[in-house]
């Protein structure tokens, strides 16, 4: 029961820090789609499949953002079982057009990073993909552990995008950007590349072998 109000707060404080990247990511990608934006990187008027892929991507990533904490509630999900398969459906679906829409645009413009960023994220936009695709699967077939172990990799996959801001946010604090560049080449950022989920990943696998 302690542990339930625990996990239920952590939750409710992670949405919390999750809501203004989601509002920044909402604002961005709808200013994108209305033509509205002084952003020479992303906005090309002449490449409009990248620009629709790319903005809508931003609306869609900020759904999944903004309601992945309230899935993994456990309070919430036996009170209103309803509401969580509406909602995983929704996360499910945004995701699939998210991770699409980043996939599509890597090989139309290429990220700012060059191909070290094209990799790390068209990976992340496969794994998330999968992730996605898995734990909607499993739920229907009424697979409930292997249901669980594909919402926590997902979840991971889902914040990842946000933990990529925190990770620059808390090492531009700490080392003031050591071995970082506008252009994304510097040993931070080539980590970076990959640093934001597969660490991630990794732990939630050795959890999972754990519980097993
Ligand atoms: C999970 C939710 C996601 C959110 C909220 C999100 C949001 C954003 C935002 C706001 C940007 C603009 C960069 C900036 O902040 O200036 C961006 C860029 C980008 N995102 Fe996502 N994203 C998400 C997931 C994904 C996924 C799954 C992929 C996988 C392919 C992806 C691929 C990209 C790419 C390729 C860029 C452009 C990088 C560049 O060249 O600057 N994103 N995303």
């Amino acid at each position: 029961m302690k542990s339930q109000i625990s996990q239920t707060a952590a939750l409710g404080l992670l949405a919390l820090l999750l809501l203004p990247f989601a509002l920044y990511s909402v604002d961005f990608g709808q200013a994108g789609l209305r033509n509205d934006l002084d952003e020479p990187h992303y906005l090309r008027s002449t490449q409009w499949a990248a620009n629709l892929a790319i903005f809508t991507h931003m609306v869609t990533g900020a759904v999944i953002t903004l309601l992945i904490p309230f899935q993994l509630i456990g309070p919430l999900r036996r009170r209103a079982p309803g509401l969580h398969r509406w909602s995983g459906r929704l996360i499910a679906i945004a995701a699939t057009i998210t991770a699409l829409g980043g996939l599509i645009y890597i090989p139309l413009r290429g990220t700012i990073g060059g191909w070290p960023m094209d990799l790390g994220f068209a990976l992340y936009g496969l794994l998330t993909l999968g992730a996605a695709l898995q734990t909607v699967r499993h739920a229907k077939a009424k697979r409930i552990a292997q249901h669980q172990a594909w919402a926590l990799r997902f979840f991971w996959l889902a914040i990842g995008s946000w933990l990529y801001r925190v990770h620059y946010g808390l090492w531009y604090l700490a080392t003031d950007g050591l071995w970082s560049n506008a252009e994304f080449t510097g040993a931070f950022d080539l980590a970076q590349n990959f640093a934001f989920y597969l660490p991630y990943l990794i732990a939630v696998e050795l959890y999972l072998r754990r519980k097993r």
